[in-house]
This record gives C-alpha cells, sequence and structure tokens, in this order.
C-alpha cells in the first residue's frame, strides 16, 4: 500500500484526501495515516503532496521505513471502519510520530 512519511507531520494539507477514491486516508492530531488493508494501490494521491511525503510502500527510501509499521500500528484499535468519513474525531498519533520534533518533517 501507500505511506504517509515524515513530511506530513505538522503539515497536513489534505490534498491527498481529495484524491483518495476509497477514503482511507485518516487524520491524527500531528499527521495522516494510510490506512494499509483499505489503500487499493491507486497512487493517485502520491503526485499530489506538497510535501512529497506520500510513497508507495515498495518504493520507501530507507531512512522512511519505519512509516510502514507507524502506518500498520496507528489503526491497531480502530480496525478498519472502512472510510475515514464513518469516523468521528482524529486518531491518537502514533508514539513514533508524537515524539517527532515540533514543525515540517
Ligand atoms: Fe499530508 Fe501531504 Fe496529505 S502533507 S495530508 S500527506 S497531501
Ligand atoms: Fe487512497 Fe489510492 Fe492513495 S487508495 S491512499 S489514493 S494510493
Amino acid at each position: 500500500s501507500y505511506v504517509i512519511t515524515v513530511g506530513c507531520v505538522d503539515v497536513k494539507d489534505r490534498s491527498c484526501v481529495e484524491e483518495c477514491p476509497v477514503d482511507c486516508i485518516y487524520e491524527g492530531s500531528r499527521s495522516l495515516y494510510i490506512h494499509p488493508d483499505e489503500c487499493v494501490d491507486c497512487g493517485a494521491c502520491e503526485p499530489v503532496c506538497p510535501q512529497e511525503a506520500i510513497y508507495f510502500d515498495g518504493e520507501l527510501p530507507e531512512e522512511w521505513e519505519a512509516f510502514v509499521r507507524v502506518g500498520r500500528e496507528v489503526f491497531a484499535e480502530i480496525g478498519s471502519p472502512g472510510g475515514a468519513r464513518r469516523r468521528e474525531g482524529v486518531l491518537e498519533d502514533h508514539p513514533h510520530v508524537a515524539a517527532l520534533p515540533a514543525g515540517p518533517g
């Protein structure tokens, strides 16, 4: 699936949300997260992010590999709601994201 990395943190441009045909991009306090089980790998989100924060997981630069685990673990408690609009409120950020210094990554 596709993965959102550090560039989204404290930016949350949300252009990606508009593009996603299955509404699988969920908002957290400091970052957005792509649901790995709901993403259909269409690739529409990747080019629209002004931060270039989105990667196909098979093409993720080594330095951002932790974000595959982040993107999976952040949904552990809520499972698969079947679309971000079906859920109220924002996700609690993954500890890895919560611990990042403030400002655009
Ligand atoms: Fe974040 Fe880029 Fe989407 S900054 S909200 S991943 S458009
Ligand atoms: Fe959604 Fe397609 Fe990206 S399913 S998360 S827009 S790859």
